[in-house]
């Protein structure tokens, strides 16, 4: 028996959740596990109620769970970083989810807005280093209002920290089993402190695993053979920002944040998984948003908690449905509903064979 928290957050987050929460109980009855789950209301809605957001006990509490699992943080009314760092952050960091695993698969019918790009060309994963570099907020302002005001933001890797993130990446491309290639993408030529440890790191642990080809690349360079040669990656491993960006271009080139799921991993705890694309205040409660970005975001955590074939059974529903029934991936334009979606899935489930 899972337990499975649940923080369905902002704006579209509920309607997303609801969809993959129906997914998972289709799978759960037609694999056979079961789960429970405990849902947390955070958020916006509560932070501007009660000015809370995050309350500790809630965060022990998380720390027993076998995942979590989120929706979208982030409301028009507040101020912008408050929930972002107080919860979405905050869980990351307290829960030492020290790996954004973020995927970028573009499925069959599914319109990429790359020229001539087809599924075989782009299929690789970007694992991101979570609880470093310049997220962890250690900086601070001098003289600040005034003509001479000095703001610094540290960026802070450290030896533990960025060996445990390349490592993972390492396994990780072993495990996955296909190009066995670990691309790391860094700025050496510039950050010639942070990203010297960097490639130390990557260099030293790369002697582990002969098996795996490496290869090095500029990240503004990254951004440009991701457009113009995906098909060269398999794993990227790279720092938090470096990562938040990228991903973003990864989830465009994928068909866009209707699709684009994410994994924050600790190895040895609780895990939290999301859709990467933000709480879109613009379509909620409208029944339009695509919640295939959070049905995928099921499918990873049970990856995780090791359900294999519940994992494929929704990775082969969302293929189906990408390549044979819905028109657009964006919002209001897929040609169904955001509940009809969510129900497509489900009963692509109940009428699949088991592999
Ligand atoms: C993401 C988001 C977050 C990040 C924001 C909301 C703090 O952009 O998950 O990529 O920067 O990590
Ligand atoms: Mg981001």
């Amino acid at each position: 028996m899972y337990r499975i928290g649940v923080i369905p957050g902002d704006g579209t987050g509920p309607e997303v959740i609801r969809e993959g929460l129906k997914v998972l109980r289709a799978v759960a009855e037609k694999v056979g596990f079961e789960f429970e789950t405990i849902n947390y209301d955070l958020g916006g809605e509560r932070y501007l109620k009660t000015g809370e957001t995050l309350p500790n006990q809630i965060l022990e509490e998380m720390k027993k769970l076998d995942s979590i699992y989120l929706g979208a943080i982030g409301h028009p009314n507040v101020k912008p970083g408050i929930l972002e760092r107080e919860i979405l952050l905050k869980i990351r960091f307290k829960l030492d989810q020290y790996i954004n695993l973020r995927p970028v698969k573009l499925y069959p019918g599914v319109d990429c807005p790359l020229k001539d790009k087809k599924p075989e060309d782009i299929d690789f994963v970007v694992v991101r280093e979570n609880t470093e570099g310049l997220y962890v907020g250690v900086g601070g302002f001098l003289k600040k209002g005034t003509p001479d005001e000095i703001a610094i933001q540290e960026s802070v890797n450290t030896r533990r920290g960025v060996e445990r993130c390349i490592r993972f990446a390492f396994d990780y491309c072993r495990r996955r089993n296909k190009k066995k290639k670990l691309t790391l993408c860094g700025k050496t030529n510039v950050l010639t402190y942070a990203h010297d440890l960097w490639e130390r790191t990557f260099n030293e642990v790369a002697k582990e695993y002969p098996d795996i080809e490496t290869d090095y690349a500029h990240v503004d360079a990254i951004c440009m053979w991701m457009v113009k040669n995906p098909e060269r990656f398999d794993v990227i491993v790279t720092d938090n920002m470096f990562g938040d960006i990228i991903t973003d271009l990864g989830a465009i080139i994928q068909g866009g944040m209707g699709i684009a799921a994410g994994a924050n991993i600790n190895p040895d705890g609780t895990s939290m998984f999301e859709p990467i694309g933000g709480s879109a205040p613009k379509y909620t409660g409208k029944n339009v948003i695509n919640p295939l970005a959070a049905i995928s975001a099921a499918q990873m955590m049970l990856e995780f908690l090791g359900e294999a074939e519940a994992a494929k059974q929704i990775e082969s529903a969302i293929i189906k449905i990408t390549s044979e029934k819905l028109k657009s991936l964006q919002a209001g334009e897929m040609g169904y509903s955001t509940s009809e979606v969510g129900d497509m899935i489900v009963n692509y489930i109940k009428e699949q064979a088991l592999s």
